[in-house]
C-alpha cells in the first residue's frame, strides 16, 4: 500500500477549485478505484459517473492531468511515485457537479442524423455485404460513446458558439458509417458539410489518439467522408446540374 496526492475539481456548473486529498493506492488498481476510496473515506458527496468498470460503459470519462481518459482504465501503476495526479471534470461539456458532466449535447446531435435508408425494393435477406464493407463498418461500432473525442477536439473545445454548427468526431463518424454503407440509399455528402459541420474538422487527429477504442477516427471516417464530399462537390455533372437549378 502507497499513498497519492490527488487534485480534484470539486464544484458546480457555477464556481469550483481544485481539492488535494492524500489517499491510499493499492496494487493493480485504477484511477476510479481511488476515487471510490475517497467517496467511501474522505469525501462521500464526490460525484463521479461510472458504470462498468471494464472500458466498455463509456460513462467514466473525465480529464486526468489534461489528458481526456477513461479513469476505469487509467492505471495507477502509470504515473511516477511522487507525482500529482489532476483529475478533472471533461472540459468541453457544461458540469453538473465534481466530475460529472452534461453530455446532451452529444445525444442532440445524434438525433439528427437521418436514420439508415435502406432500398426499399430490396427484399429481407437478398442483400449480401462485401466482408470489408463488413469489417468497416465493426471498427465505427466499437464506438462505447465517451465522447473523449469530442471532448477534445479543439472546434468546440473552446469555441462554444461551433456547437451549433459542429457534431464532432463521435456524430461525423456515424454520418460517414452511415454514407459508405453500401446498402444506404441517402445522400448524406451535403448535410455532412452543411449541417454536420465537417469543414470545421482540419484534420488534427487529437480525436483518434484519445479513442480508448483505438478506431482510426480520423483515418477511416473524417478523411474519407471529405474525400466524398470533395468528389461530389467537383463533379462536373453536379456543377452542371447545379447551374441549371435540377440537382
Ligand atoms: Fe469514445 Fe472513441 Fe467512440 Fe469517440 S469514437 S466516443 S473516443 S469510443
Ligand atoms: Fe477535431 Fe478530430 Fe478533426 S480532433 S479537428 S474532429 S481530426
Ligand atoms: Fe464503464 Fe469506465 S466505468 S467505461
Amino acid at each position: 500500500m502507497t499513498k497519492a496526492t490527488f487534485n480534484i475539481w470539486r464544484g458546480d456548473g457555477g464556481a469550483g477549485e481544485l481539492v488535494e486529498y492524500t489517499v491510499e493506492v493499492n496494487e493493480g488498481e485504477v484511477v476510479l478505484d481511488v476515487l471510490h476510496r475517497l467517496q467511501a473515506t474522505q469525501a462521500p458527496d464526490l460525484a463521479v459517473r461510472w458504470n462498468c468498470k471494464a472500458g466498455k460503459c463509456g460513462s467514466c470519462s473525465m480529464e486526468i492531468n489534461g489528458r481526456p481518459r477513461l479513469s476505469c482504465m487509467t492505471r495507477m501503476n502509470t504515473f511516477e511515485p511522487d507525482e500529482v495526479i489532476t483529475v478533472t471534470p471533461m472540459r468541453t461539456f457544461p458540469v453538473i457537479r465534481d466530475l460529472v458532466c452534461d453530455v446532451s449535447y452529444n445525444y442532440e446531435k445524434a438525433r439528427q442524423i437521418p436514420s439508415f435508408t435502406p432500398d426499399p425494393g430490396t427484399e429481407p435477406g437478398d442483400f449480401r455485404m462485401q466482408q470489408s464493407d463488413v469489417q468497416r463498418m465493426q471498427e465505427f461500432r466499437k464506438c462505447i460513446e465517451c465522447f473523449l473525442c469530442n471532448d477534445v477536439c479543439h472546434v468546440i473545445r473552446d469555441h462554444e458558439e461551433n456547437k451549433e454548427h459542429f457534431s464532432g468526431p463521435r456524430y461525423l463518424m456515424r454520418v460517414a458509417e452511415l454514407e459508405m454503407h453500401p446498402e444506404d440509399t441517402a445522400d448524406r455528402r451535403v448535410i455532412a458539410q452543411d449541417e454536420f459541420g465537417l469543414g470545421y474538422c482540419n484534420i488534427t487527429k487529437c480525436c483518434t489518439e484519445v479513442c480508448p477504442e483505438n478506431i482510426k477516427i480520423t483515418d477511416n471516417s473524417l478523411i474519407p467522408l471529405k474525400e466524398r464530399v470533395a468528389d461530389r462537390k467537383y463533379d462536373p455533372l453536379v456543377w452542371l446540374g447545379e447551374k441549371i437549378g435540377v440537382r
